[in-house]
């Protein structure tokens, strides 16, 4: 279903530190003018610095601080209660550095979306520039993917590439592939707001009218 200013896109972001991609997103929304009601922000942080932006930005933020519950699953119980009143259509990742438990993750299939600084499958998990440094490979990237029971794994939506240097250190890697994930996440809210976002009975993503969907970072490097 294509979304409008009259029926936006209802989404819930939830973030654990800095925001960068919650900010690449909201900043999005307001510059072009996206029908999207970024219904909440949640952070398993109080003090995390993107709370404090999107608070500054007159969005609906709260904490929810995974410390002040007894065990995962009560945490992922709170969230869920807090979610499902709000009824997103889909609950994006940005940075949420919480691994969802499988009830949690059933209960809102096929909505949930999470950004991963890899080019999955490889890498998954923490430290994955120093994975792809570790590794050799030449290129890295972000996915933009739905989640499943499994971490770091589910259908892809979308990919960004960089090139890695001889000379990389995984920040460096960090900040180069940065502004690539905010780029891949703007562009799959875009498609989510125009309703062009399908998952296929086999598992994988079709995006109507986007044959590709991966982002070569525009830089080459010779060694
Ligand atoms: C991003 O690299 C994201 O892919 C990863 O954690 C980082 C969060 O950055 N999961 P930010 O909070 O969006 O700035």
């Amino acid at each position: 279903m294509e979304h409008t200013p009259e029926r936006p896109l209802r989404v819930a972001i939830l973030i654990s530190g800095r925001g960068s991609n919650m900010q690449a997103l909201a900043q999005a929304v307001a510059a072009e003018a996206l029908p999207v009601d970024i219904c909440t922000v949640v952070s398993n942080r109080a003090d995390a610095a993107g709370l404090a932006w999107a608070r500054g930005q007159g969005l609906p933020a709260v904490a929810l601080a995974h410390r002040d519950y007894p065990s995962r699953e009560a945490f992922d119980a709170a969230l869920q209660a807090h979610l499902d009143a709000l009824a997103p259509d889909y609950i994006l990742l940005a940075g949420f550095m919480r691994v969802l438990g499988a009830d949690f993750v059933q209960h809102f299939a096929g909505r949930i979306i999470n950004i991963h600084p890899s080019l999955l499958p490889a890498f998954p998990g923490l430290h994955t520039h120093q994975q792809a440094l570790a590794q050799g490979v030449q290129w890295h990237g972000c996915t933009v993917h739905f989640i499943t029971p499994v971490l770091d794994h589910g259908p892809i939506i979308a990919q960004g590439v960089v090139p890695v240097r001889h000379d990389d250190t995984p920040d460096a890697l960090a900040a180069r592939l940065l502004p690539m994930e905010h780029q891949v996440f703007v562009q799959t809210l875009r498609w989510l707001a125009q309703g062009r976002v399908r998952l296929l009975a086999d598992g994988r993503v079709r995006v109507a009218d986007a044959p590709q969907r991966a982002w070569l970072g525009a830089t080459f490097f010779e060694s």
